[in-house]
């Protein structure tokens, strides 16, 4: 039987569910769902989704080494994150897990998502250690943190939906539905820490041309089982090992 964190069962006629069986999952989202303690190793304690949110969190793994490297690496006055695009919670729910971060922001602009998000962080025990925002990220992150020089952005946009991975290079500049030069532009006037999470197949050239004159920017493949997932470009002014 599953292990609820409580009474709470999926509301209904809201696209967001917790699937027990196989039986009542998609065709298309089989094979998502059967690496679901992969994604979240809590899943049967009451884990919420949506559909499309299969094709677009972040595994646990990945979204712990992440939280990892973000927290060693950023410098020391930067004490808030906010996750720009946070889904189902994926990462924002590793962040606050990690502990460095004096405030935890997550944006989200589909309520049924941020349902889903906030039930996960109750499931991992940090729903209050995050403060979620229903919006658009741009906007909120314009109108909330102009002007503070204490925040990181960790950014993990669309890619396009699941389809994106069948060009060998994936070309940011058409990225939908927001392009690179449209994500990097909006939060690089009000942050400079940004955390961008790309498909693996990104095409570095691309990325190569954000590189500041005489620096060096910070790309990190993060793998599951022995395989590149996606990568993250680190702007900013980020401090890794060995460096
Ligand atoms: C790739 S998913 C993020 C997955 C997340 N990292 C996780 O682990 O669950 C992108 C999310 O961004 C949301 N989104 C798209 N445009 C947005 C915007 N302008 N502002 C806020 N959220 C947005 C989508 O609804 C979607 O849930």
């Amino acid at each position: 039987m599953p292990e609820y964190v409580d009474d709470d069962n999926p509301p209904e006629d809201t696209g967001i569910h917790h699937w027990e069986t196989i039986a009542e999952v998609p065709e298309d989202v089989k094979k998502y769902w059967a690496q679901r303690y992969m994604i979240f190793s809590k899943y049967d304690r009451g884990i919420w989704m949506t559909e499309e949110a299969w094709f677009a969190v972040t595994p646990e793994p990945i979204a712990n080494k992440i939280a990892t490297h973000v927290a060693e690496a950023a410098p020391a006055n930067k004490t808030t994150i906010i996750d720009a695009f946070a889904g189902v919670g994926g990462n924002a729910i590793a962040f606050a897990r990690e502990g460095r971060w004096q405030q935890i922001f997550a944006i989200e602009k589909d309520p049924n998502v941020l349902e889903c998000a906030r039930q996960n962080a109750k499931v991992y025990g940090v729903e209050k250690k995050i403060f979620w925002i229903k919006g658009d990220c741009f906007d909120e992150i314009n109108k909330r943190f102009s002007g503070r020089n204490d925040t990181v952005i960790f950014a993990s946009p669309p890619w396009g939906g699941p389809g994106y991975n069948v060009d060998q290079v994936f070309n940011l500049s058409t990225m939908q539905p927001y392009s690179l030069d449209a994500i990097y532009k909006s939060f690089a006037k009000i942050c400079n820490s940004l955390v961008l999470y790309l498909p693996r197949t990104s095409d570095l050239n691309q990325i190569a041309k954000y590189t500041p004159k005489g620096r060096k920017l910070e790309v990190s493949h993060y793998c599951l089982r022995g395989a590149s997932k996606a990568l993250c470009v680190y702007f900013g002014d980020f401090q890794f090992e060995g460096e």
